[in-house]
């Protein structure tokens, strides 16, 4: 019985040792904790089109969050330069759910520089409408290497 505790212990160790390596520029739990359930395990209802993710790539993420988030999406935009939490590095993928990612574009992350993009949160004339904010999702699944 001791022996299988240590050796759950030993694997659990491991295990958070190797997300901790593997995920260490990803998205925090913690920033995921932030995501209502019932938004969680919602599916991306836009479809990807090529042309619609080239317009909102145009028209929003390199006017309102390549600055942070960097042209590639691995969070070395000018403007995170010794931000804390820093942006985190989408080329190594996300840990996040399509729902998690569009909930946090859309509402922000409390307590951080990650401000919300729905009409009511971002200042007006900024906002990002539904569908931009879940074409931000293909894109950000998009600069996954
Ligand atoms: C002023 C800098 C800044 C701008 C502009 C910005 N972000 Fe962020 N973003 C951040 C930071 C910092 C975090 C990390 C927050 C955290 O760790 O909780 C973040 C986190 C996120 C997340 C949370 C999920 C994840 O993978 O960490 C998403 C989704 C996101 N940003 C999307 C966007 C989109 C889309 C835009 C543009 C419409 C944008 N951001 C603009 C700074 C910014």
């Amino acid at each position: 019985m001791k022996r299988l505790k240590k050796s759950i212990t030993i694997a659990t160790v491991a295990l958070s040792m190797s997300l901790a390596a593997g995920f260490a520029a990803a998205t925090s739990e913690a920033t995921l904790a932030k995501v209502p359930a019932d938004a969680v395990g919602l599916t991306n209802p836009v479809e990807a089109d090529e042309d619609a993710i080239k317009m909102v790539m145009k028209k929003a993420y390199k006017k309102k969050c390549k600055k942070c988030h960097g042209s590639k999406g691995n969070g070395k935009g000018p403007g995170a330069k010794g931000m804390e939490p820093p942006p985190p590095d989408w080329t190594a993928g996300s840990p996040a759910t399509d729902g998690q990612l569009y909930w946090l574009t859309m509402n922000g992350s409390k307590d951080t520089e990650m401000k919300g993009w729905k009409a009511g949160i971002a200042k007006k004339g900024k906002e990002i409408s539904e569908e931009e904010g879940w074409i931000m999702v293909h894109i950000i699944r998009g600069f996954e290497k």
